[in-house]
C-alpha cells in the first residue's frame, strides 16, 4: 500500500479535529499533512506548512487553506490535495495579506502596544466600507433582509463575545429587532428554538474558533441566514457563512484583542445602522447623524490617543500592587466594563470582574475595601447620575473609585476620585470605541510594569481551534 492509500485508509478510522503534518524518516522532501477542525495553510514557493498564514508570512505570501477532511502530500514540487473520500480535489491559491505586516513591530515594544495605536487607521475602513450598505445604495451587499427578520442570533467567545453584547444594545435600542445571544460554547449545546426566517451573526477575530464554528454550524442545519464578522474572509469562519462582514483590522498578532474589538464594533454599529434604516425605526436624519458620529471615530481615537498615555501610565503602576479589580458600567458600558476586566485579567494576570453597576448591591458589594480598586466606566449619558451612586456606594465604604467619563461626567462627578480619566463627550454609538481605548492601556501598562508576556500571555493561544 502506498503513502497516499494508507493516509487515506487512516484517516478514515480518525475521530474527532486534527491538524497534522507527517514526516517521513526515509523521504525528508515530503510531508503529509491533513486537516479536520483547526485550521491547516500550505505555502507555495520552496513550500511549507502552517496552522495560520501569520507563520508563513516571513517565507511566502502564496498560501492555499485545506478545508476539513483534507489531506495532502506536499513535495518539493508542490501539493497535491485530496477530499476527505481521497478523490484528488482544486483548492483556491490566495494572496496573504500578513506578510506587509509583520515587518516589524515599529518603534512600539510589543504588537499589543502597536495594535492599539492602529486603531484610528484600522477603524477609519470601516465606515467608507459600509456606508453604501448603510444608505442602501445599489452597489450594497446584498445581505440579510432585516425587515423580515423576527429574531437575530449573535453568538461569538471572549472579546469577540462581549462586542456582540454591545451590538445586542444597538440593534435593540435603534432597529428594534430582538437579539438572542450567548457565547458559543453554551450557544452551540442550548438547542435554541431559532425560526429559519431568522439570521445569525458570528464574530470571530481568527475566523477559526472551534465554538463559534460550531454555533455557526447549528445555526446553519436550522436554516438561518449566516452572517461573519471576521477578519480572514478566508477563513473557516467566513467560508461557511452566506455573507461576510470583513472588520478590516488587518492582522492582529498580540493575543489579547485590542483593533479587532474597536472595528467588530464600528461593523456592528453599520449593521444596526443599516437595519435601523431599513425596518424604517430610525429616521433619513437620525441616519446621518449616526453615519456622521462613525465616520468622526479614527479622528476622536487618535486625539484620545495622543492625550491619555501618561494618566493611564500612572495609574497602572499604581493597579499593578493589587490583586482584585472590579469594572463597573450600565448600558454598553456594561460590556465594556468585561472587556477592560478580560483584558487586565488575560495579560497582567490579575484577577478583575466586570459587572453591571446596578447589580453592585445583590453581592459584589460585600467585596469592596481599600484593597480592591473599582473602575466605573460612565459617559455622560442616561445612565450617569445612576453610575455615580452607585460610585458614591463604593466611596462610602472605603473603596478606591476609578472613574473614566467624559468633560460632563468629570464637572457633574462631585466624588473625590483616586483617579478620574477625561475622555471628549462622543456620541453613545461610539462611546464603546473611545472608552475602550484607556481599558486597553491601563491592561497594557500593568502588565508591563509586572512584566508579563504582553503578546504570548500564559496559558492563552490566539486562536482555540478546539474545545
Ligand atoms: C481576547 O483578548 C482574547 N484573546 C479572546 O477572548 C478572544 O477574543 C476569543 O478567544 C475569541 O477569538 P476569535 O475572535 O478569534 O474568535
Amino acid at each position: 500500500m502506498g503513502r497516499g492509500e494508507a493516509m487515506h485508509a487512516m484517516l478514515k478510522r480518525v475521530k474527532g479535529a486534527y491538524a497534522l503534518a507527517i514526516l517521513f524518516e526515509d523521504d525528508p522532501s515530503s510531508i503529509i499533512a491533513a486537516r479536520n477542525g483547526p485550521p491547516l495553510a500550505i505555502g507555495h514557493g520552496e513550500m511549507f506548512l502552517a496552522s495560520d498564514v501569520i507563520a508563513l508570512a516571513p517565507f511566502t505570501n502564496e498560501v492555499t487553506y485545506l478545508l476539513d477532511g483534507d489531506w495532502a502530500v506536499i513535495g518539493k514540487g508542490g501539493a497535491a490535495i485530496f477530499d476527505v473520500d481521497g478523490y484528488p480535489v482544486e483548492r483556491p491559491r490566495q494572496t496573504s495579506m500578513a506578510a506587509a505586516y509583520l515587518a516589524n513591530r515599529g518603534q512600539h515594544r510589543h504588537f499589543m502596544e502597536k495594535e492599539i495605536y492602529e486603531q484610528p487607521e484600522a477603524i477609519g475602513h470601516v465606515p467608507a466600507h459600509y456606508v453604501s450598505l448603510i444608505e442602501n445604495r445599489a452597489d450594497a451587499v446584498p445581505i440579510f433582509d432585516f425587515a423580515s427578520i423576527p429574531t437575530l442570533a449573535i453568538s461569538a467567545c471572549g472579546t469577540a463575545y462581549l462586542a456582540g453584547l454591545i451590538g445586542k444594545y444597538w440593534f435593540e435600542r435603534y432597529a428594534r429587532l430582538p437579539v438572542e445571544i450567548d457565547v458559543a460554547s453554551e450557544f452551540r449545546y442550548r438547542e435554541i428554538p431559532l425560526s429559519p426566517q431568522s439570521a445569525a451573526l458570528f464574530i470571530s477575530q481568527s475566523g477559526e474558533t472551534a465554538d463559534t464554528l460550531a454555533s455557526l454550524r447549528y445555526c446553519k442545519k436550522l436554516g438561518l441566514t449566516i452572517g461573519a464578522i471576521v477578519n480572514a474572509a478566508e477563513s473557516s469562519i467566513g467560508r461557511e457563512a452566506d455573507a461576510v462582514f470583513p472588520i478590516l483590522a488587518g492582522p492582529e498578532i498580540g493575543v489579547a484583542s485590542t483593533k479587532a474589538f474597536t472595528c467588530q464594533l464600528a461593523v456592528l454599529a453599520a449593521l444596526a445602522i443599516s437595519a435601523a434604516r431599513t425596518r424604517g425605526t430610525i429616521t433619513e436624519n437620525e441616519v446621518q447623524a449616526l453615519v456622521r458620529s462613525l465616520a468622526e471615530t479614527p479622528r476622536i481615537m487618535s486625539q484620545v490617543l495622543d492625550s491619555i498615555q501618561p494618566k493611564v501610565e500612572l495609574l497602572a503602576r499604581e493597579l499593578s500592587k493589587y490583586h482584585d479589580v472590579l469594572y463597573l458600567g450600565r448600558g454598553t458600558s456594561f460590556p465594556l466594563a468585561m472587556e477592560g476586566a478580560l483584558k487586565l485579567k488575560e495579560i497582567s494576570y490579575i484577577h478583575a470582574e466586570g459587572y453591571a453597576a446596578g447589580e453592585l448591591k445583590h453581592g459584589p458589594i460585600a467585596l469592596i475595601d481599600k484593597n480592591m480598586p473599582v473602575i466605573v466606566i460612565a459617559p455622560f449619558d442616561r445612565f450617569f447620575n445612576k453610575t455615580v451612586s452607585n460610585m458614591e456606594e463604593v466611596a462610602a465604604r472605603g473603596g478606591r473609585v476609578i472613574l473614566v467619563t467624559d468633560e460632563k461626567g468629570a464637572t457633574a462627578s462631585k466624588l473625590d476620585t483616586t483617579h478620574t480619566i477625561v475622555l471628549p463627550a462622543v456620541d453613545e454609538i461610539i462611546a464603546p470605541m473611545i472608552f475602550s481605548l484607556p481599558l486597553q492601556l491601563l491592561a497594557y501598562h500593568t502588565a508591563v510594569f509586572l512584566g508579563t508576556d504582553v503578546d504570548q500571555p500564559r496559558n492563552l493561544a490566539k486562536s482555540v481551534t478546539i474545545e
